[in-house]
């Protein structure tokens, strides 16, 4: 690329006009460094409310505040250049009406710099995804398994692998496309129904634990690292993060408690003293 080329972010526009050509790669991601690798290959990073519990230990993502997603999400913004950035509502910041939507969503997008949120929610939620997207808020929707809804689930629940739940998954789906959202999440879902979806709207379908029939992939990105100690089964390990950091952990302590480390290399000597060499 030459020094002119300027660097274009990955419009709503553009992840919309994907369906059905490439396969959309899509990531979570919560802080600068982590960011930063993710924006060289994903079409679109999702600051996901997963940070809740990957970041910040919690044991699902309804603790998690609209000023923790603003940090995340400014954070990744401030980094990344090219992806899509989307950044999600948490629980309780916009499902009480579209007016409090809108005032937590146009937060969200003046303080982050995001281009689109995500809410979580079916054909209930498509007033509040068209009172948004009217408004110029560019909105991905979240179906199947909502992991914001798990104390009325009762637990983490896939979705239609009973192929009586198909009506209404297929219904919250034609929902969210009609009200206007660009592209929509399917989440824990059984195969032939995330394809029957899939053929069913006219904008991307981007499924984590949905099959390969989705337009495009998410993974929650410690997952995928290996930095989380009991993924779901839907994900595929390409690193063990974990084992590298032990490792590394494990030496760095062995070192300072043998006095290996700081060696001469990392200490600063009084300038026109030191024959050593400086850090
Ligand atoms: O919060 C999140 O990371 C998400 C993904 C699982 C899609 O919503």
């Amino acid at each position: 690329m030459s020094a002119q080329t300027k660097v274009r972010r990955k419009t709503v526009t553009k992840i919309r006009a994907a369906k059905g050509k490439a396969p959309l790669v899509c990531l979570t991601a919560y802080t600068a460094p982590i960011a930063a690798l993710a924006d060289e290959v994903a079409d679109l990073i999702l600051v996901g409310d997963s940070a809740g519990m990957v970041v910040h230990g919690f044991e699902n993502t309804v603790p998690v505040t609209l000023d923790t997603m603003i940090l995340h999400g400014q954070a990744v913004v401030r980094v990344s250049k090219r992806a899509c950035i989307v950044v999600d509502m948490p629980f309780g910041s916009y499902e009480e009406s579209p007016e409090v939507a809108y005032r937590n969503a146009s937060r969200v997008m003046q303080e982050t710099g995001c281009t689109a949120v995500k809410l979580e929610g079916g054909a209930h939620m498509a007033p509040t995804i068209s009172f948004l997207v009217k408004r110029g808020i560019p909105v991905m929707a979240h179906i199947g398994l909502t992991p914001q809804a798990v104390h009325a689930m009762g637990g983490f629940r896939t979705s239609g692998r009973c192929r009586d739940e198909w009506a209404d998954v297929e219904a919250d789906a034609k929902a969210v496309a009609e009200a206007g959202a660009f592209s929509v999440v399917l989440e824990g879902m059984a195969e032939p129904l995330a394809a029957k979806i899939t053929g069913l709207v006219n904008i991307p379908t981007v499924g984590i634990g949905a099959s390969a029939q989705c337009d495009g992939q998410i993974l929650v990105i410690d997952d995928l690292l290996g930095l989380t100690p009991k993924p779901p089964s839907f994900v595929k390990k390409y690193a063990d993060l974990d084992e590298v950091i032990r490792e590394a952990l494990g030496r760095y302590a062995e070192e300072v408690r043998s006095r290996a480390f700081p060696a001469l290399e990392h200490t600063y000597a009084v300038k026109d003293e030191g024959e050593a060499k400086r850090a």
